[in-house]
């Protein structure tokens, strides 16, 4: 029954009188940065052999394997920006004074570049590397060199580094989850940003939201959770948000 701007219009209202917006943003809130996401259909996850390789059990059994295809990704995200969406979700917490914190899926730190102060990054980062053996962390930069002559990047320990994602396998960081339960928990609009919501246990923290919370979802497919949504936008984020943020600053 409703038109888009008229939906436009109702979620920046809902905007205006939040006092706590909670966000869940994933792959496809950076691929209008160039950045592919996994599970479209140009997405990473498409190549069986990519998805076999970018795991835990690949790492601990076939370094130079997992590296071979992880470095291809790294390697190709040195010049990438943020996008009309991050920057709109920064507006939000540094122009507009609201309490915005963003639990993100991506790893490739394009929240905190476009000027986003509270962000949870559920799976990592590409910024930091840990030893596998004495634990002690390195700079992901510092290792490109390495990466770009095909070596695996080696502590000084002779410990095997690994990138600080989060990989099929690997456990999340429990202290930041939490966090990121309570945020869901605190929010009276929560947003989902470019994600199908197909991956535990990221997509449960939508269970955590306040029953009288609001829940707008921004993204180019249908994705599980829709219907429990009060607005839905089948479109891309940087076509949508950067506008239901300006309207809610204006009031037009
Ligand atoms: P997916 O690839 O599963 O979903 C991205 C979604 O974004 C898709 O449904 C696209 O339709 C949509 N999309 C693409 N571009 C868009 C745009 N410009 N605007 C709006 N929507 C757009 O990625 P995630 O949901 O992030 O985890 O996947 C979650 C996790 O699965 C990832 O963090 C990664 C992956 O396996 C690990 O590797 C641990």
């Amino acid at each position: 029954p409703f038109n888009r701007e008229q939906e436009i219009e109702a979620c920046a209202a809902f905007l205006q009188s939040a006092s706590k917006i909670a966000v869940l943003s994933g792959a496809g809130i950076s691929t209008e940065s160039g950045i592919p996401d996994f599970r479209s259909s140009n997405g990473l996850w498409q190549k069986e052999e990519v998805r076999e390789a970018i795991t835990r059990s690949c790492f601990s059994r076939q370094p130079e394997r997992f590296y071979y295809y992880f470095s291809q990704l790294f390697l190709s995200w040195t010049d990438i920006k943020p996008n009309q969406g991050h920057l709109a979700l920064a507006d939000l917490e540094n122009e507009q004074g609201k309490w915005v914190g963003i639990a993100t899926q991506n790893i490739d730190g394009l929240h905190q570049v476009a000027g986003s102060k509270q962000v949870i990054e559920l799976h990592g980062n590409l910024r930091h590397a840990v030893c596998q053996k004495c634990g002690t962390a390195k700079v992901m930069n510092g290792i490109k060199e390495k990466l770009e002559n095909k070596m695996i990047p080696l502590c000084d320990c002779g410990g095997i580094l690994k990138p600080k994602v989060v990989l099929f396998g690997d456990p999340l960081d429990m202290q930041e989850f939490r966090k990121a339960q309570i945020w869901m928990a605190q929010a009276d609009l929560i947003f989902c940003l470019g994600t199908s919501l197909t991956v535990t246990p990221a997509n449960t923290l939508l269970q955590h939201r306040r029953h009288d919370s609001k829940l707008v979802i921004i993204n180019l497919e249908a994705t599980p959770y829709d219907r429990e949504a009060d607005y839905v936008f089948h479109a891309k984020v940087g076509e949508i948000l950067p506008v239901i943020v300006q309207k809610s600053q204006t009031g037009d």
